[in-house]
């Protein structure tokens, strides 16, 4: 396979997004509703929305995606950006899609000037092979208060 291109999502990326984000939804065993689904995608195009995507495409197929969040934070005056999604479909796995997605942010980090690009995941999940290339996870546990 050869090297992913990565860019932002499209309006014409809807149908490959959505196949992606139903295979995240499911590797998380999450159900999300489409009001959700729908919303999110909306937000994703509309440029005034602190929600963004990007997606690896080989031969012009989409294979993989990171959706985003741009935010301020008290930390710091520039913006943060929070990987809130990751996934690259099964069958094209281990091509380097994944590390291309983060890759991509990284520069992107330096070009737009967030102070930070940082994500979440579980302890277990085997992907953390790949993240500890780019830093090594900071010791912070995640707490959630749920509204009902
Ligand atoms: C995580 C994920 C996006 C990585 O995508 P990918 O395109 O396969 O990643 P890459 O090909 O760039 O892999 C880079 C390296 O990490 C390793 N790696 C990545 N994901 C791995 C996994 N799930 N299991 C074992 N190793 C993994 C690969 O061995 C590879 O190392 P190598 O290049 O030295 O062989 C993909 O596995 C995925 O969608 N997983 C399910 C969803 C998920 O876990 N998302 C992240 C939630 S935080």
């Amino acid at each position: 396979m050869t090297a992913p291109t990565i860019r932002s999502a499209l309006p014409a990326d809807e149908h490959a997004w959505r196949r992606l984000w139903r295979g995240y939804c499911d590797f998380y065993g999450a159900s999300v509703s489409d009001t959700v689904s729908n919303r999110t995608w909306t937000r994703i195009l509309d440029p005034d929305s602190a929600i963004m995507c990007i997606v690896a495409e080989v031969d012009g197929q989409v294979y993989g995606f990171a959706n985003c969040v741009v935010h301020e934070n008290t930390w710091e005056t520039q913006a943060v950006c929070y990987l809130e999604d990751l996934f690259v479909e099964p069958s094209a796995r281990g091509h380097g899609m994944g590390r291309a997605l983060i890759e991509w942010l990284r520069n992107s980090m330096r070009a737009e000037g967030w102070a930070r690009l940082y994500w979440m995941t579980h302890g277990n999940n085997q992907a953390r092979r790949l993240y500890d290339e780019f830093s090594l996870a900071d010791g912070f546990v995640r707490y959630v208060v749920k509204q009902a």
